[in-house]
């Protein structure tokens, strides 16, 4: 399976802020926000990861992934001129895809919660037709929403409805077989003159191929959309990372653990942070886990 991260946009909503540099490199907490969904790609078992920004900001991208060798990565970068939605992501990246399926993550979501490899690994090498996954929120007209038969089956899927059937809000990632190019193709904008992603499910939900999984309340996803729920994501994590001692999205110790990377290269990797407290746990993971300390952060 493949995986796109797509941060594009211009995030008007959090003008002035994001003036000048994607949203989605804004920090949250300790590190830039596309750390988070990078990782829920990583964990799920993808290693080939196509990365779409608007022309400004892709340079930025690209100098703090390269071509993610050192993560045990090979990452590769398109360009959204403009923010036409969501799903053109599929048009841009449909070489990349090949013939292959593939994960799309949205550059701003932000998932947490213990056994997400998991889930998201069995997801896909079950994947038939498309996956969603849905979490209850209090507010879901601000969002995608979905239904389910109780075994799963998506059967009502509506795109920011003002009576939501459900508070099953659908998160920015997406599993796609390989038809999702060929659906991409024959989209058209929606009244917002964008590709709507919910178009793409729809597609799917009348093939009677789309499925719905749901993210209990063991799990977190959090919005950045707003200044205050950015900061409250921020806070999230740093309550976490302080109590714990552990750092969520790590990409370095995600790459040691996934195996793709060696204790020594993971050690060397936090050598070049160590002034930052980020650094330095990246090279006590790696001690811990050459030596096999007994260790709080694995699952
Ligand atoms: C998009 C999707 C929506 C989904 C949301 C998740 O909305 O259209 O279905 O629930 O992402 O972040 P947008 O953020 O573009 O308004």
């Amino acid at each position: 399976m493949k995986g796109i991260v797509l941060a594009g946009g211009n995030g008007t909503r959090l003008h002035p802020a994001t003036q000048v540099v994607s949203k989605q490199l804004l920090p949250v907490y300790d590190k830039p926000m596309v750390y988070y969904p990078l990782s829920v790609l990583m964990l799920a078992g993808i290693r080939d990861i196509l990365l779409i920004s608007t022309p400004d900001d892709l340079p930025l991208f690209r100098r703090l992934f390269g071509d993610g060798s050192h993560l045990g990565l090979r990452m590769e970068y398109a360009t959204q001129s403009e923010p036409n939605g969501l799903a053109e992501a599929f048009l841009i990246g449909a070489d990349f895809i090949g013939e292959d399926s593939v994960a799309l993550v949205l550059g701003d979501n932000i998932f947490y919660g213990q056994g997400l490899s998991k889930l998201l690994q069995r997801s896909t090498v079950e994947l038939e037709g498309c996956t969603l996954f849905g979490y209850a929120v209090r507010d879901p007209q601000r969002y995608g929403v979905g239904e389910t038969d109780g075994a799963g089956r998506l059967v009502s899927l509506e795109e920011k409805p003002v009576s939501p059937r459900s508070n099953k809000a659908i998160t920015g990632l997406y599993l796609y077989d390989n038809e999702v190019t060929d659906i991409a193709r024959t989209l058209r904008p929606s009244a917002r003159g964008e590709l709507e992603i919910t178009d793409i499910n729809s597609e799917y939900l009348r093939q009677g191929r789309a499925r719905l999984v749901e993210l209990n309340r063991g799990y977190a996803w959090l919005d950045t959309g707003t200044h205050e729920s950015l900061l409250e994501a921020g806070q999230f994590v740093q309550v976490l990372e302080h109590r714990q001692g552990v750092r969520i999205a790590c990409l370095e110790e995600i790459a040691l653990r996934m195996g793709y990377i060696t204790p020594e290269a993971c050690h060397r990797l936090g050598e070049e942070l160590s002034k930052s407290g980020y650094g330095r746990y990246v090279m006590e993971i790696a001690e811990t886990i050459a030596g096999r300390k007994p260790d709080a952060g694995a699952e």
